[in-house]
């Protein structure tokens, strides 16, 4: 199949597209569509052009009139152990069309972007498909993300409208989002464009009675959408018109929305979920992630309903009420496969295995894992103890701007080998590069770059197509860069060694260095930052940020608590750093570049600091060296 999708892309994603329902057919003249050389042009991509369908009729409608309307969609389990819901696709699909039909009725047409900031309840799903079936442009923010992260997506992505939650308990900790939105839309100021503000009432959080509410900008979900008709008009949109939008960190600048449209990344979201998952309809899946992240938009949301499976949705933290809640999850509800991060591995095999063996995980048959590289003994745990050694693991490899999985083994087809994502799924065509930009053959590592468009690629970045250009397709005329690192051994399976970039990925999640830097010295009293990733044991990678402040100023503890909630305040608690380190200066080229190198050697006490020699002062590295501790 591999061979066949690289051979003829067009005949292959033709035939397994004709298994959706599609109210128009495609041009045949025009089924794949690329240019990644901006010398030829500008980069586009398009997929199954001329075609019209809908997602969310895929996802619902379709799963219906296959019988499967009483199967469960959802398997819906809350933060408290005895909170949980299982909901049909029948069901699902009513309040899908209620809601579409609310936000027909205030006036979102096609095209329209709609902000969510939503807790992981089965209205958080539901709300990307309403917005699906009536061709709006879903934006999830992830619901840890701060008021003026926030406010920044809302300001960039022109939306009017927000749905979201009055309150949320993860684990024992309350977080108050009406509030975060209610600040968001404050900060905005005119630049935001805010009518309407649609709130869920999670009573189990806070009584609704007791939530902030602003006449004619706020409406309770069951107060108005609840009252709608539960069928609804399906809007047939183009496979080239965007489905969503999802903001990522970039290694400069604000973060990018990057946008992905409708067919392509349909038909890939489907079928890397069938293969790679082995998913069939009934089956039970768990992807761990948040609908806030792309893991959660392809695996919990679209890719699991595009194939008549369950998808368990999870509002609670892992370690609540104790570091068996996983498995006790799995054992509940009979989950088949399970999807993660490495993070979340390490971090539970600290916990000890007892909390593991507690439970038989007997209906477990596929493990999967996602969003760093894993190491080996986190990789081998996962399979004995999590797996008892008779899951296949699959390491899958991807990007929010990928859409879906590249690089991933497909379970039991096979030999695995912990720590390598294995080989590129149907239709992806990696290289690896030297800096030079020549492919490299053979055993080899360098910059991990692919040379043909797959369905499910982001198309642009929203607002700002060269910048698009410029972040992806101009480092190397021709590819796409991913921004990662790899090495391919003898057998051609990829080894991904991270980031070459300065994006830190701290428990999967894409930070900018330069974005914790813009928070830090947004402290009046801080003059400049540097920030650098280091090795974390639970996290992957962990943040080092090194600060200069305002001269004549004492550096105390309480300082440094300051310019980390800082941190926390403009981005989101995730991205507070690990470790602040004084820095009287920073070790500056002459020309005034910082050079991190150097700092992420300092950082991890690896005192052999290489070539200086480009150093303006090499007194400033030794000074950085003895205060480390401080
Ligand atoms: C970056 C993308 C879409 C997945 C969730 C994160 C790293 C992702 C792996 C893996 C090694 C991985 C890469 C990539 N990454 N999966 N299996 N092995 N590294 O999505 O936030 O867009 O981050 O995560 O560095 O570029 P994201």
């Amino acid at each position: 199949m591999y061979k066949e999708s690289i051979t003829d892309p067009s005949a292959f994603w033709s035939a397994i597209a004709s298994e959706f329902y599609w109210k128009k057919e495609w041009d045949p003249a025009n089924i794949v569509q690329g240019n990644f050389d901006t010398t030829k042009g500008p980069i586009s991509t398009s997929f199954f052009s001329g075609a019209q369908t809908n997602i969310a009729w895929n996802c619902l409608d379709a799963q219906i009139s296959k019988g499967r309307g009483d199967t469960a969609a959802f398997v819906w389990e809350g933060n408290g152990l005895d909170e949980n819901k299982t909901m049909s696709y029948s069901e699902v699909c009513s309040e899908v069309n209620k809601l579409a039909n609310w936000l027909r009725n205030i006036g979102v047409k096609k095209g329209d972007r709609v902000i969510i900031y939503m807790p992981m309840i089965p209205e958080l799903p539901i709300s990307m498909l309403a917005c699906a079936r009536i061709g709006a442009v879903h934006g999830v923010v992830f619901a840890g993300f701060s008021a003026e992260s926030l406010a920044q997506r809302i300001i960039d992505s022109e939306a009017k409208i927000i749905l979201t939650c009055n309150a949320v308990l993860r684990g024992t900790k309350l977080l108050d989002l009406k509030s975060i939105v209610d600040s968001a839309i404050g900060l905005g100021g005119d630049g935001c464009r805010i009518t309407h503000c649609l709130c869920v009432a999670n009573e189990r959080a806070v009584p609704f009675s007791e939530s902030n509410f602003i006449l004619e900008r706020d409406f309770w979900w069951k107060e108005t959408v609840e009252k709608m008709s539960s069928t609804c008009e399906t809007e047939w949109v183009d496979a080239e018109d965007a489905l969503f939008m999802l903001y990522t960190s970039g290694s400069t600048g604000k973060p990018k929305g990057v946008v992905h449209t409708t067919g392509g990344y349909m038909v890939y979201a489907a079928t890397t979920t069938k293969y790679v998952f082995d998913l069939k309809p009934g089956d039970l899946f768990w992807c761990t992630a948040d609908c806030g992240w792309i893991t959660g938009h392809t695996y919990v949301t679209y890719g699991p309903l595009l194939n008549g499976a369950t998808s368990l949705v999870f509002e609670g933290v892992p370690n609540y009420p104790d570091p068996g809640r996983c498995w006790e999850i799995v054992d509940k509800f009979g989950v088949q496969v399970f999807y993660t991060a490495p993070t979340l591995i390490r971090s539970l095999q600290r916990e000890g295995d007892d909390y593991v063996k507690k439970y038989s995980r007997s209906s477990l048959r596929l493990l999967g894992t996602v969003g760093e590289p894993i190491n080996p003994e986190a990789w081998k745990w996962y399979h004995k103890v999590v797996g008892n050694g008779k899951c296949p693991i699959v390491d899958t490899w991807w990007q929010t701007e990928t859409g879906g999985h590249l690089i991933t083994p497909l379970p039991a087809a096979f030999p695995s080998k912990p720590g390598s994502a294995a080989l590129p799924f149907f239709g992806v065509e990696p290289v690896i590069l030297n800096e030079q930009g020549k492919e490299l053959l053979g055993e080899c590592e360098g910059l991990l770059c692919i040379k043909s468009p797959w369905p499910s690629m982001m198309r642009t970045i929203y607002g700002d197509h060269p910048r698009y250009e410029t972040a992806y397709f101009k480092p190397f005329p021709g590819y796409y860069f991913t921004g990662d690192g790899a090495r391919r051994d003898k057998d051609g399976y990829y080894w991904i060694t991270g980031r070459v970039d300065d994006v830190i990925n701290v428990s999967g999640h894409r930070i900018g260095s330069a974005e914790v830097e813009s928070a830090l010295v947004s402290h009046s009293l801080c003059t400049e930052a540097a920030v650098v990733g280091i090795e974390h044991a639970i996290k992957g990678q962990g943040i080092y940020a090194y600060v200069t402040i305002l001269d004549g100023v004492e550096y105390t503890m309480e300082l440094k608590k300051e310019l980390i909630a800082c941190v926390r305040s403009t981005i989101g608690p995730f991205a507070a750093p690990d470790t602040i380190h004084w820095a009287p200066s920073l070790p500056k080229t002459r020309s005034g570049k910082i050079l991190r190198r150097i700092l992420r050697k300092i950082a991890c006490k690896d005192d052999s600091l290489g070539d200086i020699s480009t150093l303006a002062d090499k007194g400033v590295v030794e000074e950085l060296v003895r205060l480390r501790d401080v």
